[in-house]
């Protein structure tokens, strides 16, 4: 690909590495350019590095009417040797793709997204924050910008990417969560768009997470449409493990989010200790199970939050159900510990999981 490069100025970049004073957040901080590329005329086109800002767009851009708007969340890491490593891009790049089908995007070709990335993540590496625990937080997002006001497929499209130096999405410690269960709102039905990362799942889940903030809880623990049994979480897979180490993911479906993460620990399994499976999970099994001491440790799984443990839920009414203590558990600590230890290759990841920048 032809990538045409307009940066800042020297004088207006960044030109030593960044070594933040305080904890720098998650999705706060910007790099100093971003990647855009067109699609006009059948085709993407004009592949560009540019410095991070404003741009055009008309009033009438379809995303902003009809919602065709996707966007994917991957993590860069520094490691030892003091290069950056991208983990696990190409599946983000494939479930791009497989979103973009769900709202009918056009796809981008996974090799043109990761040398755009890897371009970008090039031009910004001097951002990479380091600070312990810390990352570059990849945002590829496509959107219909042609004007028209007619509901079908836009003819017009742009594919944009940028950078947050990021730190943990929950703070620093892996500190027990508590999630709300909900019956009254779902974040997904059969045949809807659950499975992609469309921007109107999201602008979806907002009352549903104030809801949960209003009840104390995090965020909402969604079920199917019948109230039966456990789907995910706004922006995590949702886990549990049992008394005998045993590992469940609910199955996925057409309604929950093929998590990269959930889908690298399925992957790792007995390196973390665990059988690992999916399994269709009903809420009064688990609650009851939970209940009983057979469940002990439960948690969400995604490229923001890495893992995060859920010390205790909360339904509607009000009624709190604790897991185990409602402290970090063991087994989710160790799973977060190799993982983590994976991404920032301080142990050997499978091939072709971690690729330098
Ligand atoms: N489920 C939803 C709805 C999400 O937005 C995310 C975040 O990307 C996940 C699950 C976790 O997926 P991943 O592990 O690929 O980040
Ligand atoms: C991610 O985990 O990368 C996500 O995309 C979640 C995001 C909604 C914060």
């Amino acid at each position: 690909m032809d990538i045409k490069y307009n940066l800042k100025p020297a004088s207006e970049r960044r030109t030593e590495p960044f070594e933040p004073q305080g904890d720098v957040g998650f999705g706060k901080l910007r790099t100093d350019h971003m990647f855009m590329m067109d699609y006009k005329d059948g085709q993407w086109q004009n592949a560009r590095i540019l410095p991070y800002g404003p741009f055009e767009m008309m009033p009438g851009a379809m995303a902003l009417h009809y919602g065709q708007s996707i966007f994917e969340g991957a993590k860069a890491f520094m490691h030892d040797d003091g290069e950056i490593y991208t983990f696990r891009l190409d599946k983000n790049a494939q479930r791009l793709n497989r979103s973009a089908d769900i709202v009918c995007i056009p796809n981008i070709p996974e090799a043109v997204q990761l040398e755009a990335i890897n371009a970008l993540i090039d031009v910004d590496r001097l951002w990479f924050p380091r600070q312990e625990g810390a990352c570059l937080y990849i945002r590829p997002f496509v959107f219909a910008t042609e004007d028209r006001l007619s509901v079908s497929p836009a003819n017009q499209y742009t594919f944009c990417v940028v950078l947050s130096p990021s730190g943990a999405y929950y703070g620093k410690n892996l500190n027990a969560i508590r999630l709300l269960i909900t019956t009254q709102f779902h974040r997904a039905v059969s045949g809807g768009t659950g499975a992609s990362k469309a921007a109107g799942n999201y602008a979806a889940s907002l009352r549903a997470g104030k809801a949960a903030a209003e009840h104390g809880a995090a965020q909402v623990l969604y079920l199917d449409s019948t109230n039966q049994y456990i789907e995910e979480v706004g922006a995590m897979n949702h886990f549990h493990i049992r008394k005998d180490g045993t590992l469940i993911i609910p199955e996925f479906t057409d309604t929950i989010l093929r998590s990269i993460t959930s889908e690298s620990i399925l992957a790792l399994g007995e390196e973390l200790g665990c059988e690992v499976r999916q399994e269709t999970v009903k809420l009064s099994d688990f609650i009851a199970d939970i209940e009983a001491g057979e469940i002990v440790e439960a948690g969400g799984f995604g490229t923001a939050a890495v893992v995060s443990p859920v010390g205790s839920y909360i339904f509607e009414d009000g009624r709190i159900v604790t897991v185990g203590d409602g402290k970090v558990g063991e087994r989710i600590s160790h799973i977060y510990k190799v993982y983590t230890e994976m991404q920032k290759g301080l142990r050997p990841a499978p091939e072709g999981w971690v690729r330098k920048v």
